[in-house]
């Protein structure tokens, strides 16, 4: 009996350990990079994973991400970068999957494309750039 309970404690523990880590884990810190901007390191990482979908006259949700203006400009509902505060823009959360929504999972998890979520060097990325201004 003791020892039954000795590991139950020990395994509702390590649930609660890995839990934790998890939620630290979410979401990846601000690269350490300076100078970061859209031109020189987040063009091509939009190009390649959020382009196909957000840009032209069918854009999706009518977000333009073909280019700093676009992005900037954000959804038919408003904002998704805050410059300066990239742990409260919407980009941050929607390509870190800490929205409660998960069909603002960006990119959609399931995509005809086959295109990956982006990498935590690329958020962490994504992140300085929006820390440094969004310009
Ligand atoms: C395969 C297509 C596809 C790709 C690739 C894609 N998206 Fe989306 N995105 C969508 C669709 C579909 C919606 C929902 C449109 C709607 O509800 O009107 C959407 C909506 C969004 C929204 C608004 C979500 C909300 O809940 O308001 C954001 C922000 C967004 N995408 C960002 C991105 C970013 C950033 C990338 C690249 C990292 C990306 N998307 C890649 C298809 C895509």
């Amino acid at each position: 009996m003791k020892i039954n309970n000795l590991i139950l404690v020990t395994l509702a523990a390590s649930f609660i350990t890995a839990a934790a880590a998890r939620a630290e884990d979410t979401v990846p810190p601000a690269a350490s990079k300076t100078g970061v901007t859209y031109a020189t390191d987040i063009k091509a990482i939009f190009d390649a994973s959020c382009v196909k979908c957000h840009s032209g006259d069918k854009a999706k949700a009518r977000l333009h991400m073909d280019t700093l203006a676009g992005v900037l400009k954000g959804t038919k509902e408003g904002k998704i970068v805050t410059a300066g505060d990239s742990a409260n823009s919407f980009i941050i959360k929607s390509v870190a999957h800490t929205t409660k929504d998960h069909d603002s999972w960006m990119p959609p998890l399931k995509n005809k494309a086959g295109i990956k979520p982006l990498t935590p060097d690329q958020i962490g990325l994504i992140r300085a750039w929006i820390d440094q201004g969004a310009k």
